[in-house]
């Protein structure tokens, strides 16, 4: 089931967002174990993170909270300063000094078998307990993750062909750069307890509308939401 909060801006949707990643990172689980967050990148989220540290640095997260982002261009080398794992250094990892061992980014090493890494990474949530709660953004094509259009709804952890408006929006042009990526699946992202998805802007209001309206269909992966219990979606005028 899907709900959507509409708010009347997106500092006000941040604020929800990020209070209540918060509060569930003091908390922790209902047994009182540290939680497990599915966390994304990109323009949308960074105003989240600035929100979610001001408030943990108030009043300081679980210990051994742990967060598995959700991507990351592959090969590393080639995204450089814009890889994902530099923008969780920017935005939430340094500002709050949180180790790159409990808040990890699918970075698949140099020499290491992708399919591999990404078997290792599924395990590795698994191990965690699974994802207690998914933080989404939304590509103006649909996609969630780097699923691009096509992904099916049962696709895990893999490397992926990036679509070329992807790939322009994240700055890269050319051919020295990144155009793939490793991605957590459909499937994977819809094992999380709960998803947050935080959309605003124009160029995002027709994907928006074919996630929420139309039925399930790989050519809108964020269509394929619509078959989680427990989905809000966070939309703001912009
Ligand atoms: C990045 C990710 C992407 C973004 C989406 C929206 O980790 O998962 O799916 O959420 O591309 O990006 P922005 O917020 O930059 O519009």
């Amino acid at each position: 089931m899907s709900k959507v909060i509409h708010h009347a801006d997106v500092e006000t949707a941040t604020l929800a967002i990020a209070k209540e990643c918060h509060e569930l990172a003091v908390n922790g689980r209902e047994d009182g174990s540290r939680c497990v967050f599915g966390l994304a990148t990109g323009n949308t989220m960074a105003s989240v993170y600035k929100s979610w540290a001001n408030l943990a640095l108030e009043n300081s997260m679980h210990p051994q909270t742990q967060g598995f982002n959700l991507d990351e261009f592959w090969p590393l080398a080639e995204a450089g300063e814009q890889s994902f794992g530099a923008f969780m250094n920017e935005h939430f990892r340094g500002p709050l000094g949180l180790g790159e061992d409990l808040f990890r980014v699918p970075a698949c090493p140099a020499g290491l078998d992708p399919v591999d890494f990404c078997q290792s990474w599924e395990a590795a949530i698994q191990n965690a307990g699974g994802i207690d709660l998914q933080l989404l953004g939304i590509g103006a094509n649909g996609h969630i993750g780097f699923n691009e259009p096509g992904s099916p709804s049962s696709s895990r952890t893999r490397l992926v062909d990036l679509a070329e408006t992807t790939r322009l929006r994240a700055g890269f042009v050319g051919d020295s750069a990144p155009r793939q990526a490793i991605t957590a699946g459909i499937a994977t992202i819809l094992k999380a307890k709960k998803i947050l998805v935080f959309a605003y802007g124009e160029d995002k209001a027709d994907a928006i509308r074919k996630a929420l309206h139309e039925p399930p269909h790989s050519d809108c992966p964020a269509s394929y939401l619509q078959n989680h219990p427990n989905v809000v979606w966070h939309l703001a005028t912009y």
